[in-house]
């Protein structure tokens, strides 16, 4: 019997990590094993995980995070695919326990399917978000095809350039990532370097954007990670779309960004 059977508060987020691959797969953000996901799931974690025996000996995260000592997380495993995640999330991830010296994981469910190789951006900021009182649990690491290809040119690697340019493109990016998209230089991907540029930037924007490579998104849960990075690609499809017709879009005033900024109230740093 798998973890999830007796435990209905984590079946649902599981289900929805689950619906989460599926559209990252739909939309083409996922090819192969690209892309991956993390949640924190300590709150729903039951007394007898802890003395569930583990699955595997403790491996190394490669950094230590005192904030994460103890707790459990969901995490997509390496080199699996979204699209096989969607249909079978426990069998494609797997459910880690940080050890008590906050520097290594312990498997603990349902198999020893280890985690993303990207697991160091992924917990930096999960240590990141405990230690800030966030009640932010997902993280999400995804490949958009038209971010990533804005991310090719030198003029969007400046983060408050491209941030105006797409809240410029349809009100709704303003309103739903108002903390825009940072801009994180090229890195090794899965390296501790990326995952220390990512954590630099996270709590300034709602996004990042890994030059060549990806986004990574943090969210209240991972429905939330997702609309962040989708808001965002929506309004670097327009710009292209654009662009494709042979024509620089206008964009929305400053004026008329100003507006929607004041009358929804929208905030300029992470509640
Ligand atoms: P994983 O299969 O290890 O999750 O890696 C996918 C990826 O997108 C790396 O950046
Ligand atoms: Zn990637």
């Amino acid at each position: 019997m798998g973890i999830l059977s007796d435990n209905r508060g984590l079946s649902a987020v599981i289900a929805d990590v689950a619906d989460v691959a599926g559209y990252i797969w739909q939309k083409g953000w996922g090819e192969r094993n690209g892309g991956n996901i993390t949640v924190n799931i300590t709150s729903l974690a039951s007394p007898a995980w802890a003395s569930q025996p583990a699955l595997t000996e403790p491996i190394a995260i490669g950094c230590t995070l005192p904030y994460l000592k103890g707790q459990y997380f969901y995490a997509k495993g390496t080199q699996k695919r979204m699209r096989d995640l969607c249909k079978a999330p426990m069998h494609n991830g797997s459910i880690i326990r940080i050890t008590d010296d906050a520097a290594h994981y312990v498997i603990i469910a349902d198999e020893a399917v280890l985690p993303t190789s990207e697991l160091p951006s992924h917990l930096m900021v999960q240590n990141y978000l405990l230690q800030s009182g966030s009640s932010y649990t997902a993280t999400l690491h995804t490949h958009p095809i038209e971010l990533v290809a804005m991310s090719h040119s030198d003029e969007f690697l400046q983060s408050e350039h491209l941030t105006q340019t797409l809240w410029s493109m349809i009100p709704e990016t303003l309103a739903f990532a108002p903390l825009g998209i940072g801009v994180v230089p090229y890195q090794l991907p899965g390296s501790i370097q990326l995952a220390q540029a990512t954590l630099e930037m996270i709590d300034r924007y709602d996004v990042v954007l890994w030059e060549k490579h990806g986004t990574f998104a943090v969210g209240k849960d991972i429905m939330d990670a997702f609309d962040q990075t989708d808001v965002l690609n929506k309004a670097a499809m327009i710009y292209l779309r654009a662009r494709s017709m042979g024509f620089v879009p206008k964009g929305m005033t400053r004026q008329q960004m100003t507006q929607v900024q004041e009358v929804f109230n929208l905030p300029k740093k992470r509640g």
